[in-house]
């Protein structure tokens, strides 16, 4: 779990990239399908080529429930409920792949985010990434 000094890091980063949620979010996904190919096959109906429509909102999607959750520290299971029951049920996404898009969400945000992104902050997106990864992978059976 998060100390103080890593939650206050990680709402404060959440504030800034609030204002660029989709394209922060569609780097994050470019760099998620160019460094593992094998996690484009849940795309398949996607435009999956640099900037696309689809990867801006679906990226957009994705940084928005992060912030959102951000927003939730004490809750998260609650705050990600609805998301667990889409990525177990429905989605059935390989458990494996969110280390894969935690570690894409870092270095878009280390690249982006520079003066903020120390090594405390780094710690924070890290355990938040892995719980948030946690929560939704959690009804998988
Ligand atoms: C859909 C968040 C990890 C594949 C979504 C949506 C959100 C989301 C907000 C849209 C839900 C809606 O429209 O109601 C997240 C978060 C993740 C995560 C916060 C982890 C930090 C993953 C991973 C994969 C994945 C690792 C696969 C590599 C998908 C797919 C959809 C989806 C295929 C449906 C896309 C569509 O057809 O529009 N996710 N996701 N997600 N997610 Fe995730």
């Amino acid at each position: 779990c998060l100390i103080d000094a890593e939650k206050s890091t990680l709402v404060s980063l959440c504030g800034k990239v609030a204002g660029h949620a989709d394209v922060t979010g569609a780097e994050a996904l470019e760099r998620l399908f160019l460094s593992f190919p094998q996690t484009k096959t849940y795309f398949s109906h996607f435009n999956l080529s640099h900037g696309s429509p689809d990867l801006l909102r679906h990226g957009g999607k994705v940084v928005n429930a992060l912030i959102n959750a951000a927003g939730h520290l004490d809750d998260l299971s609650g705050a990600l409920s609805a998301l667990s029951d889409l990525h177990a049920f429905q989605l059935r996404v390989d458990p494996g792949n969110f280390r894969l898009l935690s570690h894409s969400i870092q270095v878009t945000l280390a690249a982006h985010f520079t003066s903020e992104f120390t090594p405390v902050a780094q710690s924070a997106w890290d355990k938040f990434l892995a719980a948030v990864s946690e929560i939704l992978v959690s009804k998988y059976r």
